[in-house]
């Protein structure tokens, strides 16, 4: 009897398939319920008083060994299978470097983010720009000497056409074409005829908000600026200074209170503590006439912030040019996922 079982030793080794259904099929074989063990173990009653206790021992031997054959062969075609898995044949065996996003993007997209949680849109507009919706639609007038407050790339052949000076712009395309209520946000770049220093480029991004619908007020502009600032800086105070554009009135200044704890500190904030992160105001009636809005029955107020200020402050970034210069090594300490 216990040469009977010696056989199926043999055919457990000689056992090598590693299709995962032949496996499958062997265990069951062995082990299943009509399985040659467990027949073998009925046959347990006809084996002589004598071989009993060696056949029983067999038997066990032969359990272990068709079940650590199936664990093996398994391991085995797991792996093989996983290895024959290339997701893609055409990829580079080389690392691959990946990408970082430019930190003006990241900035710009959680400005975006903090606006569009509360109703705004976004609209854009053209960088090369005519005079009328760059200037004199916003209460700018030929000779009006606040334009000296931005100095203007004009096209030489034709002095109607300029690169545009700020996001307002858009403002002025976005009222002409649509009717209050407006919600909406304006991202972008300006450009303007400076001399080139650590603090200002003839190249940066703004971005410019607008809101029109009825019985809008200055509490309405300071509500939201508030919400804006704790969003993005978190709790630092924010104050409202007055000031002068000449497309809204009344206007403001808005500074956040940076802390006066480092000379750093001192210096950037001019030894007050505070500064400024973007002008604002309540949009000039003439303005909203200019643009085909009726200022007897809307109202609005206007922000813009200059995206590399606050990029600046957030990073600790000392020097604006180097956004432009591209340097990888700048470029990723920005590794983020957002
Ligand atoms: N356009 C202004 C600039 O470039 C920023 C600005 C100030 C925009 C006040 C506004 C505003 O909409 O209300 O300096």
């Amino acid at each position: 009897m216990v040469d009977a079982v010696k056989k199926y030793f043999d055919l457990v080794k000689a056992f090598e398939s590693l299709e995962p259904d032949e496996i499958e099929a062997f265990r069951i074989s062995y082990l299943g319920k009509k399985g040659i063990l467990n027949s073998l173990f009925s046959d347990f009653r006809k084996v002589p008083l004598k071989e009993k206790k060696s056949f029983g021992v067999e038997l066990n031997k032969l359990k272990t060994a068709v079940l650590e054959k199936v664990r093996d062969l398994k391991e085995v075609s797991k792996k093989k299978s996983g290895s024959n898995k290339i997701s893609d044949p055409t990829r580079s065996a080389f690392k691959i470097n990946t990408g970082s996003k430019h930190p003006l993007s990241i900035v710009k997209n959680r400005i975006i983010d903090i606006f569009t949680q509360i109703g705004f849109n976004i609209s854009e507009g053209p960088e090369i720009e005519d005079d009328w919706h760059n200037f004199t639609a916003l209460n700018l007038p030929y000779h009006h000497p606040a334009r000296d407050m931005q100095d203007t790339f004009f096209i030489e052949t034709n002095p109607d056409i300029l690169l545009r000076t700020h996001t307002s712009s858009v403002q002025v395309r976005y009222m002409e074409n649509n009717q209050p209520p407006i919600r909406t946000i304006s991202p972008g770049r300006v450009f303007r005829n400076e001399a080139i220093s650590s603090r200002s480029h003839c190249i940066f991004h703004q971005i410019e908000g607008l809101y029109v619908a009825k019985d809008v007020s200055f509490a309405d502009l300071k509500q939201t600026l508030n919400y804006f600032t704790k969003s993005l800086f978190g709790n630092k105070k924010m104050r409202l200074r007055p000031s002068f554009f000449p497309f809204t009135e009344p206007s403001a200044e808005v500074d956040i209170y940076w802390g006066l704890e480092t000379e750093k500190d001192y210096r950037i904030t001019k030894g007050t503590g505070w500064l400024e992160i973007m002008g604002c105001g309540m949009v000039d009636p003439n303005v909203l006439e200019n643009c085909g809005i009726d200022s007897e029955n809307y109202s609005g107020f206007a922000f813009g912030m200059g995206i590399e200020r606050i990029a600046m402050l957030l990073y600790q970034i000392s020097d604006i040019r180097l956004f432009f210069e591209n340097d990888i090594r700048f470029l990723k300490q920005f590794k983020t996922t957002i």
